[in-house]
């Protein structure tokens, strides 16, 4: 097996190849291994786990996107007001910023601790010991208003600030993987779950695996805290989103079972969807009310041999999608420039070559495209969206949190209109 296939295997991430060689490189740099064959024929549980530190990117900061705190602090203070106490589930973690961003922001909000409990789990054993140590640099305090450090932090060092035990206290980190979670122990057991930027980083089956993981541990009034791009993958597998403004927070939808809520099976149509990376694949779902982006017809109307001889723009657009399910990059984009010929302005090709762009891993371009993309339609959402991970992900944090302020108010019109 291939190590690109062993750490999507280990981990569920869809772990780009070239990625995945270079930690293999490094670690048999570090443990003096020359052969590759060998040494991934000999990885050990243990090696294994170092291999998997390398490709996960915990990324995290306190109080990030920090409405789907307040919405949390409001639903446990009803219930405390009616005696009952809320369970949180924090899952993946990383060094511990979110669960104690939602620690803090239920003491602010006069919760005493016997109101609430936090378990919090992430794959990397390196991010729950950060956790549980607690400390924390300038990078975790990127929001501009800070005061809370004052409230809940020591100060170690000179950019080194320690949490306070009783919040450290009241949180349970562990290490876990939510695709081996124990949902038939754990049933139901939760009534808040926040999982935040993780199906990001999955592919589709895999997204869908961790929803249902995350659907069964959810109590059936419980409520769900996505990430920004993520609650489109939500709403098509069984949740459907809850009013909070920019909290991102859903529900479990009772009445249609998850597996009925599927927008288009994708033997039927296949769609780019199919083939994007998991890394950006949530982001491109419409959300539930958005104007679906163009579909692909059935595969026999966009086969070679019935393709019409002057297709029109929408033809070829269509079977630009077709020709990206199937890997050909190159011909895909010729089919959206042929689209750009006909109709200049046309945001859609432009998100599509984007989004070409980025499989062929020319994220420059992908920039480039997708910006053109907005010029021509500034409510473009997936557009957006993208462009917010692709900021996130160069370290541009003020562009990122522009873009998915955009996106989120985009993404609450349409809710509002639904
Ligand atoms: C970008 S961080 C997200 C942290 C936090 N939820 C947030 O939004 O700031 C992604 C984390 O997912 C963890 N992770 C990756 N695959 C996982 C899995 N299958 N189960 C649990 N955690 C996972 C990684 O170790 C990493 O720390």
């Amino acid at each position: 097996m291939t190590a690109q296939a062993l750490l999507r295997r280990a981990t569920g991430l869809s772990i780009s190849k070239p990625v995945a060689e270079r930690a293999v490189s490094q670690r048999m740099e570090q443990t003096g291994f020359s052969d590759r064959t060998v040494y991934l024929q000999t990885l050990t549980p243990s090696e294994m786990t170092q291999l998997i530190e390398l490709v996960v990117v915990p990324e995290s900061w306190l109080f990030r996107d920090p409405q789907a705190f307040y919405a949390t602090v409001e639903l446990v203070q009803e219930r405390w007001a009616r005696g009952r106490a809320t369970r949180i589930l924090s899952i993946p973690c990383a060094g511990g910023e979110e669960p104690y961003s939602m620690a803090m922001a239920l003491r602010d909000g006069g919760m005493p601790k016997q109101a609430f409990s936090i378990d919090a789990y992430d794959l990397s054993p390196r991010c729950i010991e950060r956790a549980q140590a607690g400390v924390y640099g300038r990078n975790a305090f990127r929001t501009q208003d800070v005061a809370f450090r004052e409230r809940y932090f020591t100060h170690v060092t000179d950019d080194a600030y320690r949490i306070v035990d009783a919040l450290r206290e009241q949180i349970s980190f562990r290490q876990g993987n939510l695709l081996q979670f124990d949902t038939a122990s754990y049933s139901g057991h939760y009534d808040v779950i926040f999982c935040r930027n993780l199906l990001i980083y999955f592919d589709k089956p895999t997204t869908r695996a961790a929803i249902d993981k995350l659907s069964a541990l959810l109590a059936d009034d419980g409520m769900l805290l996505a990430g920004y791009a993520e609650v489109p993958s939500f709403c098509q597998n069984g949740f459907t989103p809850l009013q909070y403004r920019q909290a991102f927070a859903l529900k479990k939808e009772t009445a249609a079972p998850a597996a009925t809520v599927q927008v288009l099976p994708l033997a039927s149509a296949p769609t780019l969807r199919s083939v994007l990376p998991a890394a950006k694949r949530a982001a491109v779902l419409a959300p539930p009310s958005a104007p679906a982006a163009p579909r692909t017809r059935p595969v026999s109307v966009l086969a070679p041999s019935t393709a019409p001889a002057a297709a029109t723009p929408a033809d070829l657009l269509a079977e630009a999608r077709l020709l990206a399910d199937r890997g050909q990059l190159r011909e895909a984009g010729e089919k959206c420039h042929a689209h750009l010929a006909r109709a200049p302005e046309a945001a859609e090709a432009y998100f599509m070559l984007g989004i070409i762009s980025e499989l062929a891993g020319k994220m420059d371009l992908a920039d480039d495209y997708w910006r053109r993309c907005i010029y021509l339609q500034p409510d473009h959402y997936e557009a957006l969206c993208h462009l917010a991970l692709l900021a996130e992900r160069n370290g541009n944090h003020t562009a990122a949190t522009t873009l998915k302020a955009r996106a989120a108010r985009i993404y609450q019109r349409r809710q509002a209109s639904n």
